[in-house]
């Protein structure tokens, strides 16, 4: 079960309203979803990984509409679906807990389990194809870029020695080195999961479409979970100054008593806006 991350603080920063619009653009089980329900609004839930997506709409949740697409097609889909007047627009980036650890799509190395890291299975890249095709500066490229992994170098000389790599222990094994104060493969295995899902350019090119989104008042809150992603939002956010109203000066991290029940929200960052 994924637990929502900065759930008050997330219904604090849309503050909907009844019969108001919102659009949760990460929906997954519909944990913030729900939230935002419970206030009396109504959800346009987007999630891309189908499996996911097959749960929450047999949920058949009262004022949702879900679907199964990228949230770059944001302004589409809430066209398709004759979804005007928003007040509010919410990201809730990177994988589930269901993705991590069940989804067997190779994105834990704690698991040994082939080499996917795809959220939409229809999408034509996986982690396989990353490691044992792409070449020698193209991988370091993204370890350096994703992962800020300062043993890049190193560790893509010893993925092409070990090629072919089929699962996550062929990759962990490859990648090899000490276990620091993090595994040593952390930074690899975020580096290919924001390739494959080209997590970072979805993100860059979504943001400006919120704007035709919202409504003028309407709100747009985004949780990131590492620093490349936050850098993104804040940099938009700052370059927005005419057609935002900052809410976070500083991002909003999650309390100890939170971070205590809920791992996932020791890296969790809230940036907010109005729209003008
Ligand atoms: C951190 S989870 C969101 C959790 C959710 N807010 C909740 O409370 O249950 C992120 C979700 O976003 C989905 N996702 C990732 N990239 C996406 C994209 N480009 N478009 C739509 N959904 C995406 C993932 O499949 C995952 O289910």
């Amino acid at each position: 079960m994924h637990i929502p991350v900065l759930k008050k603080q997330v219904l604090e920063y849309l503050n909907p309203k009844p019969n108001e619009n919102f659009i949760d653009c990460t929906a997954n089980g519909g944990g913030h979803t729900k939230a935002i329900l419970e206030k009396g609004a109504n959800v346009l839930a987007i999630e891309l990984d189908r499996d996911i997506y097959k749960e929450l709409s047999s949920l058949n949740l009262d004022r949702v509409i879900a679907v199964n697409d990228s949230y770059i097609n944001l302004k589409k889909i809430a066209e398709e679906n004759n979804f005007g007047s928003v007040s509010g627009i919410l990201f809730d980036l990177g994988m589930s807990s269901w993705q991590l650890e069940n989804s067997g799509r190779g994105f834990t190395f704690q698991k040994d389990e082939p080499l996917d890291m795809r959220y939409d299975l229809d999408g034509d890249l996986t982690a396989e194809q990353v490691v044992n095709s792409w070449s020698e500066s193209e991988l370091i490229e993204i370890l350096e870029k994703y992962g800020e992994e300062r043993f890049a170098k190193k560790i893509v000389k010893n993925i092409i020695k070990s090629r072919p790599i089929k699962t996550t222990f062929d990759l962990v094994k490859a990648i090899g080195g000490k276990h620091g104060k993090i595994h040593p493969a952390t930074r690899t295995f975020q580096a290919l999961r924001i390739a494959v899902n080209k997590e970072l350019s979805s993100l860059e090119k979504v943001l400006p479409e919120t704007l035709e989104v919202l409504a003028p008042g309407g709100r747009l809150v985004v949780i990131s979970f590492h620093s490349l992603e936050d850098r993104i939002v804040k940099n938009f956010f700052k370059n927005s100054k005419t057609s935002f109203d900052i809410l976070t000066k500083k991002p909003i991290t999650g309390l100890l008593e939170e971070i205590k029940k809920n791992p996932r929200a020791r890296s969790a960052k809230l940036r907010a806006g109005i729209k003008i």
